[in-house]
């Protein structure tokens, strides 16, 4: 199976620590806040899987989901030192093949949708809608689109050395920040809620709340 962080994977979740002091893992995390006990979670392109573990720590039931071989041995490595308090599902397929339809309570992609074409974007994240039950969550944690002024100067920088590394070096495409309050819109949900991470009053990262119209 293709697996395109052969090279980089091993240093995926340090680096993003390190390059954002700090603000992608408490953005990977935000939205946790809203599952209760018993809650189903899919984590879609999960990595190290930060958030999955934290979701199972919080007593939900987590399925995760990565097409790369490499991220995965490093999640089951954490599993196997931090020891989640219940299993956790781990599927290596493309998220495509996962067809639970409407059976999450809250779906999350963290860093995930970024990887793909602006057409294949799309299809993504109305797949990952399809997952969600009617009233659950949809997830978004993401590069912030960049706002008009220096500000959106500094937010575009921001993006484009990180997608300027992971282009070469991964199959991420070279591309634009997306407008991912939008594709959340466009996979069938309404915007509860927009948590921002900023590094001196400039936002960057954002975890976007989706709710499922149902
Ligand atoms: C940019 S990384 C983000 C990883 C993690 N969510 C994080 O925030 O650290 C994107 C992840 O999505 C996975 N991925 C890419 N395309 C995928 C697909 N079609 N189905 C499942 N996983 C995929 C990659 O293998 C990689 O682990």
């Amino acid at each position: 199976m293709k697996d395109g962080y052969w090279l980089v994977g091993f240093q995926y979740e340090l680096s993003g620590h390190l390059y954002s002091l700090g603000r992608i893992p408490r953005c990977k995390s935000a939205m946790l806040k809203h599952l209760k006990e018993g809650d189903k979670v899919l984590v879609a392109g999960v990595g190290h899987g930060t958030e999955a573990i934290e979701a199972s720590r919080l007593g939900a039931d987590v399925t995760a989901v990565d097409l790369s071989e490499t991220m995965l041995k490093h999640f089951r490595k954490r599993i196997t030192k931090e020891k989640p308090p219940k299993e956790i599902r781990i599927i290596h397929d493309d998220i495509f093949n996962v067809r639970d339809t409407g059976q999450y309570d809250m779906v999350i992609s963290n860093f995930f949708l970024n990887v793909f074409s602006e057409t294949r974007v799309r299809e993504v994240a109305n797949h990952l809608g399809t997952l969600v039950r009617p009233g659950g969550y949809l997830v978004v944690g993401e590069f912030v689109l960049p706002e008009q002024g220096w500000r959106g100067i500094v937010q575009t920088i921001n993006w484009y050395i990180a997608i300027s590394i992971y282009s070469s070096t991964t199959e991420a495409v070279f591309h634009p920040v997306w407008d991912y309050p939008g594709l959340v819109k466009g996979a069938g949900c309404t915007i509860e809620h927009i948590e921002y991470f900023d590094i001196l009053g400039v936002n960057l990262y954002w975890s976007i709340l989706g709710r499922k119209i149902g």
